[in-house]
């Protein structure tokens, strides 16, 4: 029997993967304290742990309601240090550079490095609540003609090839595929570009994912990636690293706060706390040149 010649149809590739839809309902519902309380303290909102030494005598404020505060502020703290140093790798901007905040949150980051170098940013988030409560964080500080954020997927962005000049992750490549996620940094950014990542990932000299990094992919439906998987993912589209850094023990203690701050747990903190320790995940920056 002759097979028909029908031609090719274009399969209907739909514009969100179902995954991309869970992650996006999962960030348009998220309330948690730790995320809301810690960026109504000056607006800059961080979904991303943080770094740095504690400051501890904040357990020991005798008023409860003190001693909550001064742990809330301490754990901001954290967060908003690990925010600048990121932006602080991101080579030296000027007002009138561009950059691509990639997986953006409800905003901070792009506050951050506006902040630091008058630059226009673009927030790209799934969320279409994130987006829309960072574009009003921008207004509320009078920013929102260089800051802007947009619910896209950060893999397809839309926007034009070679216009930043420097992008980043802060805690977000593990929701997508690195190729994917460095082909889009790699065409949006231009030649002698920066792009940093600060991440959690699986050490490979422990061998494959331990039990705790796959409790923490099913805590945030994420798929945390191995070590070496960023470096042939960087390579491989034209992304040299230029600075690693290994930020494992400067993010313990703020896991160690986190614990015991009774109003801001998640339940995870145990989880990140022991993979940590027991050499299976770590915590890393990369900074690399688009070439
Ligand atoms: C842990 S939060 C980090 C937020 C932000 N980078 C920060 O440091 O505050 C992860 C973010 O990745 C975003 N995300 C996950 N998959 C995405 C995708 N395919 N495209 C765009 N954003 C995505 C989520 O919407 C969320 O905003």
């Amino acid at each position: 029997m002759p097979i028909a010649e029908t031609g090719t149809t274009a399969s209907r590739v739909p514009t969100q993967s179902t995954y991309q839809n869970r992650v996006a309902e999962y960030w348009n519902a998220e309330e948690n304290p730790v995320n809301l309380e810690l960026g109504r303290l000056d607006g800059l909102y961080h979904h991303h742990y943080g770094v740095g030494d504690v400051d501890w005598s904040v357990l020991e404020d005798p008023d409860a309601a003190r001693r909550r505060e001064r742990i809330t502020e301490e754990l901001h703290r954290l967060e908003h240090t690990q925010a600048e140093l990121l932006a602080a790798r991101l080579g030296s901007l000027t007002p009138d550079d561009r950059v691509f905040d990639a997986g953006c949150g409800r905003g901070g980051g792009s506050v951050v490095a506006h902040l630091r170098y008058g630059c226009h940013a673009d927030g790209v988030t799934i969320s279409g609540k994130q987006a829309d409560f960072a574009n009003e964080q921008a207004r509320a500080r009078g920013i929102d003609d260089k800051v802007r954020y947009h619910c896209r997927n950060m893999l397809d962005t839309g926007f034009a090839s070679g216009a930043y000049a420097a992008s980043w992750n802060n805690e977000s490549t593990m929701y997508v595929e690195l190729e994917l996620l460095f082909a889009e940094h790699a065409r949006l950014l231009r030649r002698g570009g920066r792009y940093v990542v600060i991440t959690g990932c699986y050490n490979d000299t422990y061998g494959q994912a331990s039990r705790e990094v796959s409790l923490i992919n099913a805590h945030y439906i994420c798929d945390i990636h191995p070590r070496s998987a960023y470096f042939r993912a960087l390579a491989r589209n034209r992304l040299v690293p230029v600075h690693v850094q290994d930020l494992t023990d400067a993010t313990i203690p703020y896991w160690e706060l986190r614990k015991q701050a009774d109003h801001l747990v998640t339940g995870i903190e145990d989880t990140f706390l022991t993979a940590y320790k027991n050499g299976s995940f770590q915590y890393l920056l990369i900074a690399a040149d688009r070439v």
